[in-house]
């Protein structure tokens, strides 16, 4: 946006509208048309439709999405969409070790390197998802990794984006907390059988040790209220920070499903915020997406009103709490994950006529705006 029509924006319309009538702005016609409707049109404009890089931008926040290199070739109205509307993105599936390191020590980046190269083009910071995961592995890594296998993997990938000019941030572990007490052997932490925290304390010293300039999470999901899970995930940041290791922020990864049947946990949610904003580990919003479960409302527009409604309360919540990075798991619902077979949530899988509701993201299957986008507009221009 020209600095100008910055200016013009933040004056607000009453100084404008006094210097208009003293004459002050009065300019050609032909050139540049400071009319009060003018600038009332183009900020109603700016506004409504302003992209959301740019709405974050002006609270000095980032709005992105997980980007998919393949459509990012082969969907050009989808490419369009992804430069106009991110100033960050997350490689949906190009970072992680299947996609970099298929044969032990064999390294390949080419479609990683492609979504930088599209990232640099269009000046979005480019947010490195993983390194570390119990899924997204060729077979010849074990769960957890080895030593050697996790310290040849952190220098090959790392090292090959130190000097990247849009690689910013790394998610070092994802997903390492257990879903559940019956799926873990450490009582503290609650991490994954066979993950000792000292493993993990050790991925994240590695990582320094290759390229400290960039910012470090934990990312998980399942933590956006007070749960076990979420409890064991602060204790883990805790320990790291504690124990040496270099760690910025902690990915939440947001994939939220509301219903009745499980209302969300403000409370709680502050509650996992303040922890860490008190730990001084920066809250990041990595993977947000939004599913409203049955009982479903009786038309589509109800149920993006819902979801809008969702979006809104939640990015309120996360902007009242330090949280200056939004990155919702997808831009549109063409290629949105949830409607994939594999993760489709099994509600929706056994009814095929309600998947037509799986619609968690701001922009629609045909990359039209849905009230979800303008609900996150709102709460970026709303946020202190
Ligand atoms: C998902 C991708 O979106 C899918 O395309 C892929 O098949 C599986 O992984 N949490 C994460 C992401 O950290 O890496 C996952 O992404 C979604 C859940």
């Amino acid at each position: 946006m020209p600095d100008r029509r910055k200016f013009l924006t933040r004056a607000g319309y009453t100084t404008l509208s006094a210097l208009l009538t003293m004459g002050f702005l009065q300019k050609d016609k032909q050139k540049e048309d400071y009319s009060i409707n003018t600038i009332a049109a183009n900020s109603t404009r700016m506004n409504v439709n302003s992209p959301l890089r740019e709405v974050a931008a002006a609270k000095g926040k980032r709005y992105g999405a997980a980007i998919s290199g393949e459509f990012l070739q082969t969907d050009k109205d989808y490419a369009n969409l992804i430069a106009r509307e991110c100033s960050i993105a997350t490689p949906n599936g190009e970072l992680k070790w299947n996609a970099t390191e298929p044969q032990p020590g064999k390294f390949t980046f080419e479609s990683a390197d492609a979504i930088a190269n599209f990232c640099q083009k269009h000046n979005i910071e480019l947010h490195g998802h993983t390194l570390f995961w119990h899924t997204g592995n060729p077979d010849w890594v074990s769960y957890p990794p080895t030593f050697e296998m996790i310290e040849r993997h952190v220098k090959g990938v790392m090292g090959h984006y130190r000097n990247s000019k849009v690689l910013k941030s790394w998610d070092i572990a994802n997903e390492i907390i257990a879903d559940n007490e019956n799926e873990t052997d450490n009582a503290t932490y609650g991490l994954r059988k066979g993950v000792k925290p000292e493993l993990i304390r050790d991925l994240f010293k590695i990582a320094a040790s290759v390229d400290s300039s960039k910012k470090f999470y934990l990312n998980d999901f399942g933590i956006e209220g007070a749960t076990w899970k979420s409890d064991r995930f602060l204790k883990m940041v805790e320990y790291l920070k504690n124990n040496g290791a270099k760690i910025d922020g902690a990915g939440i990864q947001s994939h939220l499903w509301f219903s009745t049947a499980y209302p969300f946990d403000e409370k709680g949610f502050n509650s996992v915020l303040k922890r860490l904003n008190d730990l001084e580990v920066k809250p990041i919003i990595t993977e947000l997406d939004i599913i409203i479960d049955t009982p479903l409302p009786d038309s589509i527009k109800k149920l993006d009103q819902m979801v809008a409604d969702s979006y809104k309360r939640y990015l309120d919540l996360c902007f009242a709490a330090n949280v200056d990075t939004v990155i919702t798991w997808g831009l549109t619902d063409r290629h949105t994950w949830i409607r994939h077979p594999d993760w489709m949530p099994a509600k929706f899988r056994g009814n095929p006529s309600n998947q037509r509701f799986l619609r968690p993201l701001p922009f629609d299957e045909n990359l039209q705006p849905k009230s979800a986008r303008n609900a996150i507009s709102q709460a970026f221009q709303q946020a202190t």
